[in-house]
């Protein structure tokens, strides 16, 4: 079986941080988001896994590499135009050919493995499994209409669900699949929509199996679900100590990276402090993600991801938020006492 990482699209929801970074690079508990579906995939025994990317040399490329770190091998595919999950998997029929295939949203997080999945679609052989969870705003997403536990319906974002079964980003696929794309033209949003290839399956009687997700799963293409998602992997995150730390209090789960100074400050897990980081007088509450060589001081903030080689001086107290890699945040002494904000595109800042 081959993998299909689907790590192009335009990243809308994630602006302005996609302006100058694909959303499958920004970092969740100070990791890619993409790293996460590699990890999966591979530990499910696939290394022969394919990348969706909009330009040649990407930074996906730059930052993945040949896949050897993961004992794999990896093919960027390049899909300029983001017509849909269906037409990535057309511009992958090349690399896919006729084998049997998983896709993988690189966007999306899950926290159960993929290995049974796999194991049963080699065992039943069904043209298509997709995976299914209950989420309060179904109308966002692909829904599912069940009969017992068949899947009978597919329809993309409906206005008016059937159920409030979504499909969750990680299908697996025998090279049927193609047939059904090959005649699929473009929905009322002008996309290749993979859940109406899904439905052509139905429709030609193939079987299409579906498995309810047990664990968490997250798309983290808006703001607020990659703070969920860096909530999530933060559970789980394991204490580890390779910095120095004076005259300040370190509570719960901290991983604390290589080179980080923490001085006369108060860091509260779970939390993630990168390599080279700098925290003086300062609180770092639970839920916080801090990317290499960042420097706060003087400042109070939780349950916020912030980017390398940023500085954050003077601010309290920062909640929920998402700051982009070198950004500066800072509070000075000086009359008159006014704002002064330079913001990238549909960039959004609240003020209490
Ligand atoms: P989406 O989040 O549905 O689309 P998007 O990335 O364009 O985001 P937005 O809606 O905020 O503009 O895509 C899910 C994943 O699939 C994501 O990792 C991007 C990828 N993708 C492709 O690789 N090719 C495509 O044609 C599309 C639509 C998405």
């Amino acid at each position: 079986m081959k993998a299909l990482i689907l790590a192009g699209g335009k990243g809308t929801r994630l602006r302005p941080i996609t302006y100058s970074l694909a959303k499958q690079l920004v970092p969740v508990a100070n990791k890619p988001v993409i790293e996460y579906g590699i990890d999966a995939i591979v530990a499910a025994g696939i290394t022969d896994i394919g990348i969706i990317v909009i330009e040649p040399n990407s930074p996906i490329e730059e930052s993945c590499g040949d896949g050897s770190r993961w004992g794999a091998r990896f093919t960027y595919i390049v899909q300029p135009d983001p017509l849909g999950l269906a037409h990535a998997v057309m511009t992958a029929r090349p690399f896919l050919g006729d084998d049997d295939f998983i896709m993988y949203l690189g966007d999306n997080l899950i926290k159960s493995s993929l290995r049974d999945l796999v194991d049963e679609f080699e065992e039943n052989r069904p043209a298509a499994t997709v995976l299914l969870t209950p989420v309060d705003n179904p109308s966002q997403f692909g829904v599912a209409e069940m009969e017992n536990d068949k899947v009978v319906r597919l329809e993309e974002k409906p206005k008016e669900p059937r159920s409030n079964l979504a499909l969750v980003g990680v299908y697996l696929f025998d090279r049927v699949i193609h047939d059904v794309i090959d005649q699929l033209k473009p929905s009322r949003r002008g996309e290749y929509e993979i859940t109406e290839a899904i439905q052509g399956l139905i429709d030609r009687q193939m079987t299409v199996r579906s498995h309810i997700v047990t664990g968490w799963w997250k798309d983290t293409g808006t703001v607020e679900a990659m703070l969920e998602a860096n909530r999530l992997i933060l559970e789980d995150v394991v204490t580890a100590q390779n910095g120095t730390v004076t005259d300040s209090q370190v509570d719960g789960r901290v991983s604390i990276g290589k080179g980080a100074v923490i001085q006369n400050s108060t860091v509260r897990g779970p939390a993630i402090i990168g390599d080279g980081c700098t925290i003086v007088n300062s609180y770092v509450g639970p839920f916080s993600a801090i990317d290499k060589n960042t420097k706060i001081s003087d400042s109070e903030l939780e349950h916020c991801i912030v980017l390398q080689d940023c500085e954050i001086s003077g601010v309290a107290r920062l909640d929920g938020c998402l700051i982009g890699r070198g950004a500066k945040v800072k509070r000075v002494q000086q009359k008159p006492a006014t704002m002064r904000l330079v913001l990238g595109d549909s960039s959004e800042v609240t003020l209490p």
